[in-house]
């Protein structure tokens, strides 16, 4: 099951703003942050899991879709809110799509940049958590 955080929004007469701090209101520190947007019509971006990565996403504006795979159960979740993050662990396939004219889904991350920490191909994902199942089964024999 996934993890959506809620971040409380601190509101006056000017506005609305929302602090997150790293290690505190999420559950890494942060490293990196980037965010996505003017995406173009019908497109799709992630199509990949993370070997170690941690991450935030969060919409805060417009809306997308995201489609959270374990490699048994999948999701289809639905960010809108600048107040929600849902949280991405490692060894998780996601798609980001459905993406509004006015998108911006920032991204929080708990490590830089490092393409070797990336699986781009689904059968290679689902290789990996057979793999990461198996290792499970054999320490916890041992
Ligand atoms: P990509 O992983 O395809 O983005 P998405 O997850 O949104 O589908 O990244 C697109 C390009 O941007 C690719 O050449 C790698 C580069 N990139 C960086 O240089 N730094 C970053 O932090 C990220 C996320 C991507």
């Amino acid at each position: 099951m996934y993890k959506l955080y809620e971040f409380p929004t601190i509101l006056d007469t000017r506005g609305s703003l929302i602090a997150i701090e790293g290690d505190k209101d999420i559950p890494f520190e942060i490293k990196r942050i980037y965010y996505i947007f003017s995406n173009t019509m019908n497109s799709i971006r992630g199509r990949h899991a993370h070997k170690t990565l941690k991450q935030i996403l969060i919409c805060v504006s417009g809306h997308c879709s995201i489609i959270y795979d374990d490699g048994i159960k999948r999701w289809d979740i639905r960010l809108s809110k600048p107040d929600t993050g849902l949280f991405i662990g490692p060894g998780i396939w996601r798609e980001m799509y459905g993406f509004s004219k006015d998108t911006i889904l920032l991204v929080l991350a708990s490590d830089w940049y490092d393409e070797s920490d990336y699986i781009r191909n689904y059968d290679d994902f689902l290789t990996y958590k057979k793999m990461e199942q198996n290792n499970g089964t054999i320490s916890s024999i041992e």
